[in-house]
């Protein structure tokens, strides 16, 4: 149905396009007329003596955190704002849109996610694709870049919900909403005029598009999501896992030590897809073959640096660079090094010995194990990440503090009870999980889901558990095969062998998917299903060269250092990926 309507809408855009310049349409009467009568939209009073419009020349656009977009044409675009309020409410919430030139608008929205706490500030996304998009202030000012975790708390003990649910789902929903809706008007369309509906975002902005797609499923038609920092309660108390780790078995390693730990397991697991190329394909079989005590006693060496952090970039808390002298380490790998990394990578268990969560592939980075040299002790101490330890102040303890002073009296079974007071305190806002997609699918939705093999912040395998819970809660009478083929009809998964957080990994240079809105546009307007992912590298092995990812769960397979890989149904692997959470009593999806 979806199809056979394109040549139709197709007709009547050129139509409007035709007659219309962007200084037409860019005017504060259009736009005001544009909006829906009050009313229109449920909850939301659109305040139509707010609205702004203003021509923008020549400008570039700038998508959000995992948009591949490498546009690099300047745009001429509408910029329109509009201030509306909850019903009843007396909040006020500042929407920004930009609206391609006439002839330029391929009936398209667009919605681009942001990263750590922040929201995207953007609303020129699209426009490389012939679309209108957004982003808003969602109530707390998110346009000026004031991130949610400054706002999470009104004061010590006091929760700012109405910030937790903007942040959580609610704003990018409705600005979304009145964006789409005012499209067709705007343009002289007719109001059933269908426009085409996108998502894009990685980290919290993979995050931020699940929530739509759980949320307000029936007003998307194409989402990407990488990497998404779902799962809320145990991915930001696991950012605390490495760290107390350390303080648990009471050694704190020198960065070289856990640098060599992961070099050396890089080296060692490369091989066993069948070809030696620096890139870890198959996680898996590195943890199934690998062992690491086999790097115990083999030598290390970093020179000294003065260094210059920028901090982790997740909170603008954080933002301060400092500088900090690193001496020269020159040792061996030990056994308490390798417990550390064994553990990390094992994943938390509580004190009964009971799951509680997963974690990184064997083979990434450890960069939440970091630890920090004080000069005065000549020894290396913990630092523990401010991504985890301002989650645990903030929402958990609800103390508005940076970060965790110390682990004092902290036990893995204290992480596992953070863990449980987030899951239920954010379950309807945070969490993000809601495993039954039906209003999404049901009405077309198509969902492209990417994550980097080796993620050394969010664990590749927290996008399989919930990809095998939306496999099982909607699809729960069904054979495997019947349950992967209708999934795979709208949903479909892709592990980025070697890649890192949102990125390529320095470590493992390998590819990454070049072109998802574009595969994406296809499969919903004209019917084309992917059945891989392509991806480009742009340094190192495979430079030039187009790769197409295996779809989950079929994994890739050299045979005998050949140039392209099989995808294999493996089942020991997919039993490796594959994880039950007994330390909970209510169901993790
Ligand atoms: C829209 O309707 C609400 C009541 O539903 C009213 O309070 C508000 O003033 C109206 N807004 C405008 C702009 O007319
Ligand atoms: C935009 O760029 C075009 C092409 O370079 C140029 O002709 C035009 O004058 C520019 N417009 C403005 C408003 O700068
Ligand atoms: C868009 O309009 C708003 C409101 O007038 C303004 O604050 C903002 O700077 C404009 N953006 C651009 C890129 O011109
Ligand atoms: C680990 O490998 C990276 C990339 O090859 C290199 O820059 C780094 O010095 C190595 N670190 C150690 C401790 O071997
Ligand atoms: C790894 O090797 C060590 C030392 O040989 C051994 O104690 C340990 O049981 C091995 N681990 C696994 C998972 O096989
Ligand atoms: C670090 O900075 C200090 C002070 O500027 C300087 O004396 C020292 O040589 C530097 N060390 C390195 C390894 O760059
Ligand atoms: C590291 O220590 C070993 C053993 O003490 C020594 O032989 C080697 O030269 C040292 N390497 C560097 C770069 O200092
Ligand atoms: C909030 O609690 C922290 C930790 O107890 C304390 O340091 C801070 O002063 C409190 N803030 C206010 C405004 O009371
Ligand atoms: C840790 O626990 C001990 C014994 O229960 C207690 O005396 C101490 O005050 C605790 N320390 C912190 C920092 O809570
Ligand atoms: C699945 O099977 C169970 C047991 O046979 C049945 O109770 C349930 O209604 C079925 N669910 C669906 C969605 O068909
Ligand atoms: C993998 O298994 C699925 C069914 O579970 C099957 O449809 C598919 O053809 C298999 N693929 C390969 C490459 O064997
Ligand atoms: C994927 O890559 C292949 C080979 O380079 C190319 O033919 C195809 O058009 C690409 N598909 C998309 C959707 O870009």
């Amino acid at each position: 149905m979806r199809q056979s309507s394109l040549p139709f809408v197709a007709a009547l855009a050129a139509t409007a396009n035709a007659t219309s310049s962007l200084t037409d349409v860019c005017t504060v009467s259009n736009a005001q007329a544009a909006l829906p009568s009050n009313g229109t939209l449920l909850g939301i009073d659109l305040l139509p003596s707010t609205v702004t419009a203003s021509a923008v020349y020549n400008a570039s656009s700038s998508a959000g955190m995992g948009s591949t977009s490498t546009s690099t044409t300047s745009y001429t675009y509408c910029n329109v704002t509009i201030t509306y309020t909850h019903t009843g409410k007396g909040d006020t919430v500042v929407v920004k849109y930009a609206f391609p030139n006439p002839s330029d608008f391929e009936n398209r929205f667009y919605v681009a996610g942001g990263g750590g706490f922040s929201l995207s500030t953007d609303a020129t996304g699209g426009l490389a694709y012939g679309a209108a998009g957004g982003a808003t202030s969602a109530g707390y000012d998110a346009l000026n870049g004031v991130s949610y975790d400054e706002v999470v708390l009104h004061g010590n003990g006091s929760i700012n919900w109405d910030a937790t649910y903007m942040f959580g789902y609610q704003a990018l929903g409705e600005m979304n909403l009145i964006g789409k809706t005012i499209a067709p008007s705007f343009y002289g369309l007719s109001s059933d005029t269908k426009i085409y509906t996108y998502y894009e975002g990685c980290s919290d902005g993979g995050r931020e598009g699940m929530s739509q797609v759980q949320r307000w499923g029936d007003a998307y038609d194409g989402v990407i999501v990488g990497a998404p920092a779902f799962r809320f309660a145990q991915q930001q108390v696991h950012h605390v896992y490495s760290s107390a780790v350390e303080h648990t078995l009471d050694y704190y390693p020198p960065p070289c030590e856990i640098d060599k730990i992961v070099n050396a397991t890089i080296a060692a697991c490369d091989p066993l897809d069948g070809k030696t190329d620096g890139i870890i394909y198959r996680t898996d079989l590195c943890k199934l073959n690998f062992n690491l005590s086999s790097i115990i006693g083999e030598s290390y060496y970093c020179a000294a640096e003065n260094s210059t952090s920028l901090g982790f970039g997740f909170s603008k808390r954080a933002e301060g660079s400092s500088t900090s002298y690193t001496p020269a380490q020159n040792g061996t790998v030990t056994a308490e090094g390798v417990a550390v990394a064994q553990a990390i990578y094992d994943g938390l268990h509580n004190s009964a010995g009971e799951r509680a969560y997963l974690s990184w592939q064997i083979g990434s980075e450890l960069d939440d194990a970091a630890t920090t040299y004080d000069s005065t002790t000549g020894s290396w101490e913990l630092d523990i990440p401010s991504t985890g330890g301002e989650y645990v102040t903030k929402f958990v303890q609800l103390l508005n503090i940076d970060n965790l002073s110390n682990l004092d009296n902290v036990t893995y079974d204290t992480l596992v009870e953070w863990m449980n007071i987030g899951y239920e305190r954010y379950l309807d806002s945070l969490q993000t999980t809601i495993p039954d997609l039906t209003p999404f699918q049901s009405s077309g939705g198509k969902l492209i889901h990417y994550h980097g093999e080796s993620d050394p912040s969010v664990p590749s395998a927290s996008s399989i558990h919930y990809w095998q819970s939306v496999r099982s809660i909607m699809y729960p009478n069904t054979t495997d095969e019947e349950s992967l083929e209708a999934l795979q009809d709208w949903y479909q998964f892709y592990l980025i062998p070697g890649g890192a957080h949102c990125g390529v990994n320095s470590l493992q240079p390998g590819v990454w998917p070049a072109d998802n809105m574009n595969t994406m546009i296809d499969w919903v307007e004209s019917g084309i299903k992917p059945s891989r992912l392509n991806a480009t590298a742009t340094s190192g092995t495979y430079s030039d060269e187009t790769q197409q990812l295996c779809q989950w769960p079929t994994r890739p397979l050299f045979s005998d250092n050949s140039s392209t890989f099989d995808c294999v149904n493996d089942t020991a692997s997919y039993d490796s990926w594959t994880y039950t959470f007994p330390a909970f009593k209510v169901p993790i999806y």
